[in-house]
C-alpha cells in the first residue's frame, strides 16, 4: 500500500514513519510536511536510506500541491499528523493553528475525495475533551464526553474532527479518528513540558513548572501511540473515534521531579512561574474502546519510558542541539521572560 504521512518530521510522525518501516516493509510511506520550527528533516535521515520512503516538502493546506502528490502516489491511506500542535502558542497567535489545523484538514479530505481512498486517519487529542475537576479522580473521558475545548488549539483540533465526521456522514468518506493523551519519547522538540526540562537540566538551567504543578497529564510512550494508530487505521471501523491513553496519570510536578532525579540534578532547578491562561487542569483518557474492540493496550510503562527518554536525549545531543538554534532562544525568552 501506498501511505501518505503528514506531519512525519515532527515529534509523533516521525516515531510513526519508523514505526512503519520497520512493521510493515510491504507499504511504501510518502510524508508530506512543510518543515516549521516543529519538522526537522534530520529526525528522517535514517528513513531517507529506506527505498520505500519518499519525503515531499509541502503545506497541507496548498491544494494545488497535496492534488499534485496526490495525482502522483495514489495514496491507499492517508494518516494525519501535520498540525500546528502547541498551546501556548496557539494562545500567542492563534491565526496559523486554524489554518493548518482545520483548513489543511479539508484540502486533505477534498483530495482523498478526489481521488479515493481506503481510510483518511485523522490523529486527534484528549485535549477536545476539555478537562476533568483534579478530585474527580472517577471521571475520565470517553468517545462519548461531549466537546468542550480550553485553548484555541484545541478548539482548532475540534474543529477538524467534526469536519472529518462530516465527510464521512455527507460524502461517504472512510475515515477514522484517535484522541489521544499525552506522548512522551525521543524526536520531542523542547518546547513541550518533558523535552524542555531535559534539556533545560542537562545545562542546569531553571526548569519553568506553571503555576504549583498541580495540573495532570495521562502520559503515554509515543511509539505505543504509534501502535494503536497503525491499528486503527488498518483495523479499526470506519467514521469511529477511538480514545488512545493508559491510565498513566501523573503531576507535573512529579513528572518534573522524576526527571530531575534520573539526571541526578537538583530539585532546586524548578522554578515556578506564571500559570498558563485557560489551564486544562486534568487529562485522564478511557481506553475501553480500543483495547476491546482492537486488543490494544500500551507496552511501555512510566517508569521505563521516562527512564529511556532521558537517556535518549543524552545521545542525542546533537540533535537537541540542532533544534535549540537562535530563533529557539528568542522564542523561549519570548514566552518566559515575563512570567
Ligand atoms: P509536532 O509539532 O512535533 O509536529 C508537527 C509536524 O507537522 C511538524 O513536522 C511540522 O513541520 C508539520 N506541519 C505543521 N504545519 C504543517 C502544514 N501546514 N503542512 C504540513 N506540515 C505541517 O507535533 P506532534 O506532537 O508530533 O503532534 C502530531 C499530531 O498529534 C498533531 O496533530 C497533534 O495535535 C496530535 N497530538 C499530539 C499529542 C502530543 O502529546 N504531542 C497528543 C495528542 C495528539
Ligand atoms: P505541554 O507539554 O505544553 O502539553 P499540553 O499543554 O498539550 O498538555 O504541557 C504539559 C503540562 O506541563 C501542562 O499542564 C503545562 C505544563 N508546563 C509547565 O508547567 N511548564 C512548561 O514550561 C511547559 C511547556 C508546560
Amino acid at each position: 500500500m501506498n501511505i501518505i504521512v503528514t506531519g512525519g518530521a515532527g515529534f509523533i510522525g516521525s516515531n510513526f514513519v519508523y514505526y512503519e518501516l520497520e512493521h510493515h516493509k510491504e507499504d511504501r510511506i510518502i510524508c508530506l510536511d512543510k518543515l516549521t520550527y516543529a519538522g526537522n528533516l534530520e529526525t528522517l535521515k535514517d528513513a531517507m536510506k529506506n527505498e520505500n520512503f519518499r519525503f515531499v516538502k509541502a503545506d497541507i493546506a496548498d491544494r494545488e500541491a497535496v492534488f499534485k502528490l496526490f495525482e502522483e502516489e495514489k495514496p491507499d491511506i492517508v494518516v494525519n499528523f501535520a498540525a500546528e500542535s502547541h498551546v501556548d502558542r496557539s494562545i500567542e497567535d492563534p491565526g496559523i493553528f486554524l489554518r493548518t489545523n482545520i483548513l489543511g484538514t479539508q484540502v486533505l479530505m477534498d483530495a482523498c475525495r478526489k481521488y479515493g481512498i481506503k481510510r483518511y486517519h485523522q490523529v486527534s487529542t484528549d485535549e477536545v475533551y476539555g478537562d476533568l475537576p483534579l478530585e474527580r479522580k472517577d471521571l475520565f473521558f470517553t468517545e462519548d464526553t461531549p466537546l468542550h475545548t480550553s485553548s484555541p488549539y484545541s478548539a482548532s483540533k475540534a474543529s477538524a474532527d467534526l469536519l472529518v465526521l462530516a465527510y464521512h456522514r455527507t460524502f461517504k468518506l472512510p475515515v477514522s479518528i484517535s484522541r489521544c493523551s499525552n506522548n512522551y519519547g525521543p524526536y520531542h522538540f523542547p518546547e513541550k513540558l518533558i523535552p524542555l526540562m531535559i534539556s533545560r537540566a542537562f545545562e542546569d538551567k531553571s526548569v519553568p513548572v506553571y503555576g504549583k504543578g498541580e495540573n495532570v497529564r495521562d502520559w503515554l510512550y509515543v511509539k505505543d501511540h504509534c501502535a494503536a494508530i497503525d491499528l486503527i487505521m488498518r483495523k479499526g471501523r470506519e467514521g469511529e473515534v477511538y480514545n488512545v491513553g493508559g491510565h498513566n496519570e501523573r503531576a507535573n510536578i512529579e513528572v518534573v521531579k522524576t526527571v530531575l532525579a534520573i539526571m541526578g540534578k537538583s530539585e532546586d532547578l524548578i522554578e515556578f512561574v506564571t500559570d498558563r491562561p485557560g489551564h486544562d487542569r486534568r487529562y485522564a483518557i478511557d481506553p475501553t474502546k480500543i483495547s476491546e474492540e482492537l486488543g490494544w493496550t500500551p507496552e511501555t510503562s512510566f517508569d521505563d519510558g521516562i527512564r529511556e527518554t532521558v537517556e535518549w536525549y543524552g545521545k542525542n545531543k546533537e540533535w537537541l542541539n540542532g533544534v535549540l538554534s537562535g530563533d529557539y532562544m528568542e522564542y523561549y525568552d519570548k514566552m518566559y521572560s515575563n512570567r
